[in-house]
């Protein structure tokens, strides 16, 4: 059984790799480096103790995704690879439409030219839009409010009805939550470019005196403590999921979405004290105007995992935010050498 992963040197991506690969099955991993590091690899081939196979390929160039479907035996692909900065999408939504559409029709004419019928396809909790019908159940209505939102929203609709047409496709769209943390050999993590955009990123620099202070982004919103709530998970919880995912597709057809999260909320404080907590520091903290865009509350309704993949997160908050500080302190500038 062997995975083609898109973007597989990526944050999800790295970590997904390695839990493949602890399940018994292979992996090929493609991608192009445009937000990540070979580094990556190298890390993961570091932690699995032997190499692993991936190619230096944009999943745009068919000819050269061609190769790697003619060079190896591919049973399903995980698509991860893509764009994924909600403000510069709102910058350059063409850039984004581009890649994150593109990826996914190479990858689909290719399947249908090897007979590959298994897609996994990294959708976000951002489907589900503004809606306040929290915990977010898989049958709302979704819709979007930025470029990148509506990338995710495209492809779902886009694999749905392409199952449609081919009976034989079998395509789970994973909706993620939040995922933060890191693997916790602390060898690979989230290395966001620049100053980070999402909190736990922006926390480990605060931590580290990168950065002087971490901005709360409104304490005025209608949650327990007037910060912003999230279903944050683990990284490598995550990664299991894809796992279930993928043994689920080669025994089902047509098309399931599925959320990845908890199905527990914390608040932008509790993060804040519970990494504080966990790794025995202070974060000094200022509470700033809301940022545009942000809706009050965001969980998952998490039963529909558990029914059709048996798979639940089992990591804490806490461990969350040991394993992205132990990252952190030990890549300090990242993946950069
Ligand atoms: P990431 O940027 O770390 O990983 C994406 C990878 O895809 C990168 O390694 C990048 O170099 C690669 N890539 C981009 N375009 C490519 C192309 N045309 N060809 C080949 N490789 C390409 O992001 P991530 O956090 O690991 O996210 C993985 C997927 O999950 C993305 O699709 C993202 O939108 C989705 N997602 C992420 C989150 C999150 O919070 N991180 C939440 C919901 C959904
Ligand atoms: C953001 C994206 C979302 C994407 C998700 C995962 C926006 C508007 N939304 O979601 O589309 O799917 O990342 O990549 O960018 N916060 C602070 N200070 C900070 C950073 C964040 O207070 O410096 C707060 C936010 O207001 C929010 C919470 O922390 O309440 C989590 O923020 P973040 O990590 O950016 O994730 P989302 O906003 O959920």
């Amino acid at each position: 059984m062997s995975v083609l992963l898109t973007g597989g040197a990526g944050y999800i991506g790295s970590h997904t790799c390695i839990e493949i690969l602890n399940a018994g099955m292979d992996v090929v991993v493609v991608d192009n480096y445009a937000n990540s590091s070979p580094i990556a690899m190298k890390r993961v081939e570091e932690i699995v103790g032997h190499e692993v196979k991936h190619y230096a390929v944009d999943c745009c160039d068919e000819a050269a995704l061609r190769k790697v479907f003619e060079e190896n035996k591919i049973d399903s692909v995980v698509h991860f690879a893509g764009y994924k900065a909600v403000g510069e999408s709102v910058r350059k939504p063409l850039m984004y439409y581009k890649n994150n559409l593109d990826s996914t029709f190479t990858l689909l004419s290719l399947m249908k030219e090897f007979g590959v019928t298994d897609f996994i396809f990294s959708s976000s909790a951002t489907v589900y839009g503004l809606s306040e019908a929290v915990p977010y159940k898989e049958d709302l209505p979704t819709g979007c409010i930025n470029p990148y939102g509506w990338t995710k929203f495209m492809n779902e609709q886009i694999l749905r009805d392409y199952a449609f047409a081919n009976p034989e496709m079998s395509v789970v769209l994973l909706r993620y939550f939040n995922p933060i943390g890191a693997h916790e050999s602390g060898l690979i993590g989230d290395d966001p470019e620049g100053i980070p955009n999402n909190l736990m990123p922006y926390v480990c620099q605060v931590a580290s005196g990168k950065l002087e202070k971490l901005h709360v982004f409104g304490n005025d919103y209608p949650t327990p403590d007037g910060t912003g709530v999230r279903d944050y998970l683990h990284v490598v919880d995550l990664a299991q999921g894809h796992v279930a995912a993928i043994k689920y597709a080669k025994d089902h057809k047509g098309t399931e979405a599925i959320n990845l999260g908890t199905g527990i909320g914390y608040s932008v404080l509790d993060l804040v004290h519970a990494f504080e907590e966990a790794n025995d520091l202070t974060l000094p903290y200022v509470i700033d105007p809301r940022r545009p865009g942000d809706g009050a509350t965001s969980y998952a309704d998490s039963t529909k995992a558990k029914e059709l993949l048996g798979w639940t997160a089992k990591k804490t908050l806490v461990d969350m935010c040991r394993d992205a500080w132990n990252w952190q302190k030990k890549n300090p500038r990242g993946y950069e050498e």
